[in-house]
């Protein structure tokens, strides 16, 4: 479906009022909500006046004067951007005088700009421009001799876009939306009249400013001043489609433009709800991966991982991939194989491969890396609730009163959300900004930055998540604060008193815990009184929640909280886990768990079962397959033998790498389907090519349920999309799949899904976007907000949430705790950013450590050091940073030769096995040499290098040699 390249531009935003107001403009009545600008009005009213320094993303500002209209009753010429629409009123926007006012206006920019339109990079695509025109400018009087700005130096150091401030017309809209969209206040407006320029951070280039390369500036400039250097490259686009972000789970909105079958720029779409027009530095700028040459494009087969791969058909590449999951399944039983399905792939991938091991395998041995991310809010959330998703849109956050963020980073992880979150924060002229709780033990940024701090930081140690929300939930209690009406009315009554009188005993006390947690329990106090007194509370979390040995238990208790405070079932409240990758939520609603079918029901209920069997033709297992770390407990006891493996890299992300990397070597048939050759891939026999995000359709689920389309753009490189590849493999194995269109498979979903029933392609396309559940029982869009008028299990219930310290403790021999998380410019294990010009603010993983330890250490910026754990032990280089709290330090894992999941160990969580990668006990010392791991691992990925390009022919004689070391590795992990 092609759009327009340009969308309706209102001028100034959106007002909501009850109260309408109508006038006359031009002669046409126009009723608008009050509140809203005359420009607006007009415009609504299908009238366009004259602009530069207005658009509809921004507050007005009210410098360039060509919007000038004219008032019936009223002296002079009003702006129209900055003047009110009232009752009564009468406009004229087209008067001979207006006419001439703006004529004047235009002449003064112009004569102050490069008249080089034809060779402008923005040429068909400017706002100055299109005013010369549309004024009728045809002179300008005055010359170019005197001072100007024509020849002023152009910054080019940010990677994405240019500025050139010759093409400046100071309107101001950069710095506006760079404060009002972003959040971040990187530009400024420095000298004065004449001398006045866009200057970022202290006049310095964009790339040693603050800059997070959003591109809100840029997507506000009305020229060329702020140019995406692939436009600048590669012309204007011609024709564009509206598509899915395929990075975070904040799920953005954007405009692919292209030209021809290439993209010329990623723009965010403003009708995008979950971004409404804005994006991040990856979604608006890191697509370049979905070209890069390391993109894998034909099929590739090996017996065995020590034998250069060869480059087949996709048919024998399929059939061989088929006989070999048959033959494993006919020499070591129907269970010895299995599935994990992608949380970068479309809902309907996802679907297929489930549908493929439940139907053609015939076991439920299929999982998803949600396992290692939110499995436990699937859990914890069902458990209370009663359904496995966040309770509301990211809008809702405009109405907080108080935000607790717990273990969640979202100016880095989830940036277009975190600017919505910190416009809250600041609030504007009308509404006061909320306040704010963090919960982390790092100070992450948005404890303090431009306009926005935290009303209270509790800075826990790592491990210690359960005891301070017992300890909230304790003086909520004990102080009175509950809601006590929202829970006799919705919740669980007996569970409500048992939680209870847990967590006012003595022992859950702020004081009691203070020792575990670290928290000062006057501060633990005054944020539960906080919260618990607000008007409206929401929760978000991340990673820092789920990632323990205790991740269930603690959604759990955030999910008691919420309930005894009343802050669940409207907007401007919840719980709002924030998910990690793009399709995390869709990937676990379309039944990727090895004990759960679509839409979240136990492949225990024989009546849901029965549904299935009877659409797919098949019996279906009732007993719950593998989970990962499952499968790869079985692989290396000799039981599992066979993985199809699409779009994840189970051997970077996953924790205690040497363990994972043995089990890859214990397979006898490992099958890779991904862009590119990544780690996993190389323990794998069969290659299978995937395709981007730009080369299918399909659908994406983000963070608040909203199902959103992907559209291809372009054909698949590699000939077929990753559903059409899962199809032919099912084929092959003998289960008959003929779908014609991802469209088909979702109507599939649907019937077999209460909750999607409701969930077409079209209406889709038709509406934007829709939320789940979406059925005969909700509104047409689906449910925005969860939960309102009762829980889906009915009455909501506590669960107690006993505080148990992990067995990851800090010894002498490992005193510190190490914890990880993501940063702004990187993806995940890296795969997609790695490949892209982000590596110009993150090249490589590094160790935050706190000046105090590393004092202690010896160790300094930039220094190497190694850091050694009870799991493995690797080398990075250090960054000390007071962000740190003493006795924790931290890293990322976006760089596959860091190792940090060397480090991290295989302890997970009691209830779903998501592993508990924020909690590791660490000794950091200063190192001058790789460690043994990471040598080794270079010295395989040499290997695997040399058998890629080999082909047929012998790899080199010093490779030979070490694939035989390796051959040897891989025969004792097989036992063999
Ligand atoms: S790219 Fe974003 S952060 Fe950078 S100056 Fe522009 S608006 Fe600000
Ligand atoms: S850089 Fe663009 S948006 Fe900023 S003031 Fe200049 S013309 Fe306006
Ligand atoms: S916030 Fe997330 S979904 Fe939006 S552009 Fe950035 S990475 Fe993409
Ligand atoms: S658009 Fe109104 S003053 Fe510039």
């Amino acid at each position: 479906m092609l759009q327009h390249l340009k969308q309706t531009d209102h001028g100034t935003p959106r007002r909501e009022s009850e109260q309408l107001v109508t006038l006359e403009i031009d002669g046409n009545e126009a009723t608008v909500p009050k509140g809203t600008s005359v420009m607006r009005a007009a415009v609504d009213a299908g009238i366009q006046v004259p602009k530069l320094c207005a658009t509809d993303s921004l507050e007005p500002f009210g410098s360039c004067r060509l919007c000038l209209v004219e008032v019936e009753g009223r002296k002079g010429y009003p702006a129209s951007c900055t003047t009110p629409a009232e009752a009564g009123m009468k406009v004229r926007t087209q008067t001979p005088k207006l006419q001439e006012l703006r004529k004047g206006v235009m002449e003064l920019y112009i004569s102050d700009h490069p008249l080089d339109c034809l060779t402008c990079s923005a040429n068909g695509n400017c706002e100055l421009q299109d005013m010369a025109g549309v004024t009728g400018l045809r002179n300008v009087r005055y010359g170019m001799e005197g001072a100007n700005h024509l020849h002023s130096a152009k910054d080019e150091s940010n990677p994405y876009f240019n500025y050139d401030p010759s093409k400046c017309i100071v309107c101001n809209r950069c710095v506006r939306a760079c404060e009002e969209t972003q959040g971040t206040f990187a530009l400024t407006i420095s000298g004065r009249g004449f001398d006045s320029r866009v200057s970022a951070g202290q006049d310095e280039s964009f790339m040693e400013s603050e800059c997070v390369s959003c591109g809100a500036c840029v997507e506000a400039c009305p020229t060329a001043t702020l140019q995406e250097k692939s436009v600048i490259w590669l012309g204007q686009p011609e024709h564009s489609a509206i598509t899915t972000c395929a990075y975070c789970g904040v799920g953005c909105g954007f405009k692919a433009e292209m030209k021809g079958n290439e993209v010329v720029r990623m723009v965010p779409w403003k009708d995008g709800k979950a971004n409404e027009g804005h994006s991040c530095v990856k979604g608006r700028f890191a697509w370049g991966y979905t070209t890069h040459a390391d993109r894998m494009l034909k099929p590739m087969i090996r017996a065995k991982i020590t034998d250069p791969w060869q480059e087949v058909s996709w048919e024998v590449a399929i059939n061989h991939a088929a006989s070999e999951f048959k033959r494993l399944q006919a020499k070591y039983g129907r269970d010895s194989v299995g599935g994990i399905t992608s949380s970068r792939c479309t809902n309907e991938e996802t679907y297929l491969v489930q549908k493929l091991v439940r139907a053609a395998f015939g076991n439920n041995n299929v999982d998803t890396c949600a396992r290692v991310c939110h499995s436990p809010t699937g859990y914890g959330l069902g458990q209370t609730l009663g359904t496995s998703a966040g309770t509301q849109t990211f809008k809702s956050v405009e109405q907080a009163d108080v935000i607790v963020l717990i273990g969640a980073n979202p100016t880095d992880g989830h940036p277009v959300f975190a600017s919505r979150m910190k416009r809250r924060l600041r609030g504007d002229g009308y509404t006061p900004g909320a306040k704010l709780i963090v919960i982390d033990p790092r100070r992450i940024d948005i404890v303090r930055m431009p306009h926005v701090q935290a009303t209270h930081h509790l800075q826990l140690k790592p491990g210690t998540n359960v005891a301070v929300i017992s300890a909230m939930a304790h003086v909520v209690v004990t102080e009175g604060l509950v809601d006590e009406a929202f829970v006799t009315e919705r919740c669980d009554i007996k569970s409500f008193n048992q939680w209870r009188e847990f967590v006012a005993r003595p022992a859950n006390s702020p004081e009691a815990l203070e020792a575990a947690t670290g928290v000062p329990a006057a501060e633990v106090r005054a944020a539960a009184r906080l919260y618990a007194t607000a008007k409206n509370g929401a929760i978000y979390y991340g990673l820092g929640v789920t990632e323990h040995s205790q991740g269930s238990t603690m959604v759990m208790g955030i999910a008691n909280l919420a309930m005894a405070t009343g802050n669940v079932g409207r907007e401007g409240v919840g719980i709002n886990p924030l998910r990690g990758q793009n399709n995390v939520q869709g990937a676990c609603d379309m039944g990727s768990f090895p004990h759960e079918l679509p839409g979240y029901r136990h492949v225990s209920d024989s009546t849901v079962r029965a549904e299935f069997e009877a659409a797919w033709g098949v019996t279906i297992d009732p007993e719950p397959g593998l989970r990962i770390p499952n499968m790869f407990d079985a692989a290396l006891c000799g039981q599992f033998k066979g993985l199809y493996c699409e779009g994840e890299d189970i051997v970077q992300s996953d924790p205690n790498t040497q363990h994972v990397a043995a089990a890859m070597m214990a397979m006898e048939c490992v099958v890779v389907q991904d862009l590119f050759l990544n780690e996993t891939a190389k323990y794998a026999h069969v290659f299978l090519p995937g395709s981007s995000f730009l080369e299918k359709d399909g659908t994406f689920t983000n963070a608040e349920r909203r199902i959103s389309r992907v559209r291809k753009v372009m054909p698949p490189k590699a000939g077929y999309a990753d559903w059409e590849v899962t199809q032919m493999l099912a084929n092959a194995l003998g289960y008959p799949m003929n779908y014609k269109h991802p469209s088909e498979i979702m109507a599939e979903i649907a019937a077999l899904t209460p909750t999607f029933r409701g969930v077409s392609f079209e209406k889709i396309d038709r509406l934007g976007s829709v939320q789940w559940p979406c059925n005969e029982d909700t509104d047409e869009a689906g449910t925005a907000t969860m939960h309102t008028d009762r829980f889906v299990r009915g009455k909501g219930r506590f669960i107690i949430t006993q505080y148990v310290a992990t067995d990851e403790k800090v010894t002498r021999k490992f005193p510190l705790l190490m914890t990880t998380g993501r940063i702004l410019s990187q993806y995940n294990v890296g795969a997609q950013t790695r490949r892209t010009e982000n590596n110009r603010w993150h090249s490589e993983d590094r160790l935050e450590i706190h000046p105090h330890d590393a004092e202690e250490r010896g160790i300094k910026t930039d220094d190497w050091v190694g850091i050694a754990s009870r799991a493995g032990d690797t080398v990075l280089r250090a960054t000390v940073t007071e962000r740190m709290q003493p006795g924790v330090v931290f890293t990322t894992f976006h760089f596959p030769e860091s190792g940090a999941n060397v480090i991290t160990t295989d302890n997970s969580d009691w209830a779903t096995n998501c592993p508990e990668y924020k909690v590791t006990a660490v000794q950091v010392m200063p190192v001058m040499q790789p460690s043994a791991w990471q040598a080794e691992n270079s010295r395989f990925n040499r290997v695997q290098q040399a058998l890629l390009h080999a082909g047929s022919e012998p790899a080199e004689v010093e490779e030979v040699e070490e694939v035989e070391v390796l051959g040897e590795v891989a025969d004792r992990a097989q036992g063999q």
